[in-house]
């Protein structure tokens, strides 16, 4: 079996569930808004949360995928930042319960945190974000030994903003020989790193996702032109349509996937999830189409939960239809 390795921001989300708006007044939160807070701020609305009762949850983009891949049962590795601190360790042993190899470096500052504030009728939320430990992931933690043995290496776009970071990791991952695929994550990290994106993929991504925005965002193209652009810079495009599906592209195949039917209840972490369905099909040697399959059909599970995790029971529907699919297109 192939194995993956990631790169990505070490973010718990710290949930609360409040009776009213008090503490987002008190806060100077916007009701579902998502702000950046420093440390100071940050501690305090973990501080006032706690007494509501909060629930952690380790996620993070790329850790979401790879806890993904590992669950598939692909050797999934994953380097991130955290601070030396129970929110750090949490986010470590929660990676390694899924099997992933937590490869953690550590900061001063405390871990990164997402508090999210659930209010009112529709549960609506409000996000507060501390970023601490993440930021300082620096090219210095990088080193050749990290990324040796892998065969694929993901990478989470908002960590495009470091950009010696990303120049780094790409150009180790080469040496290391590793299939080099990036998640775009947000059409803002985009366009405030235009070149660099650019410069990015056209040397060194090998798979791109994108969701609509961030193809537009990346080619000033609605999506079916956007996937031809993509797919001429990079060896496989990926563009995801939400609940209208998904189109895979390298050279001149092209394929449309509608999305899998599911009774959605939380789109969080459909883009992730995709992302790992299609390398793992990838990494078995599927073909383009069935690859976009594969993260269809892992895809349509996450959004039929709260949150970023599967549970077990459509885990297992999620592993045999997978299994369905990778048999009828094994020779
Ligand atoms: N409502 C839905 N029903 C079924 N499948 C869905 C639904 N929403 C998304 N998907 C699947 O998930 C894939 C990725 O979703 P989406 O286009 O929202 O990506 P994204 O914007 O990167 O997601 P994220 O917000 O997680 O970053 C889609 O291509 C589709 O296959
Ligand atoms: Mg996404």
């Amino acid at each position: 079996m192939k194995s993956i390795l990631g790169i990505g921001n070490a973010l718990t989300d710290v949930l609360a569930v409040l009776p009213d708006d008090t503490l987002l007044k008190k806060y100077h939160l916007p009701k579902g808004s998502m702000q950046h807070v420093d440390m100071e701020t940050g501690d305090r609305i973990w501080e006032a949360l706690k007494e509501y009762g909060v629930k952690y949850v380790p996620g993070g983009s790329a850790a979401n995928t790879l806890t993904c891949t590992a669950i598939f049962g692909m050797p999934s590795g994953f380097i991130g930042k955290i601070g030396n601190d129970d929110l750090g360790n949490l986010f470590k042993s929660t990676m390694e319960q899924y099997g992933v190899k937590a490869q953690m470096l550590y900061s001063r500052k405390s871990s990164g945190r997402c508090m999210v504030f659930i209010t009112g009728a529709n549960a609506e939320r409000t996000f507060a974000d501390y970023m601490g430990a993440t930021l300082e992931l620096g090219p210095d933690d990088l080193s050749i030994e990290q990324f040796q043995g892998y065969d694929y290496f993901h990478i989470e776009g908002y960590l495009v903003q470091n950009q010696d970071l990303i120049s780094k990791a790409a150009r180790l991952a080469k040496q290391a020989g590793c299939t080099i695929s990036i998640d775009m994550a947000s059409y803002n990290v985009v366009e405030s790193n235009d070149a660099f994106f650019h410069n990015l993929v056209e040397n060194y991504v090998d798979i791109v996702f994108a969701n609509e925005s961030e193809a537009r965002a990346f080619t000033k193209k609605e999506p079916r032109e956007a996937i031809d652009e993509l797919a001429r810079l990079c060896d496989i495009a990926v563009v995801k349509v939400g609940k209208d599906g998904s189109m895979v592209k390298q050279g001149d195949e092209y394929h449309y996937i509608p999305a899998w039917p599911a009774a959605t209840i939380d789109a969080t972490g459909a883009g992730d999830t995709y992302a790992a369905g299609f390398l793992y099909a990838h990494s078995l040697g599927m073909p383009l189409k069935v690859c976009g399959e594969i993260g269809s059909v892992i895809a349509a599970k996450v959004v039929e939960v709260i949150g970023t995790k599967i549970d077990v029971p459509r885990w297992k529907a999620a592993k045999k239809e997978i299994r369905e699919l990778i048999a009828a297109n094994s020779k």
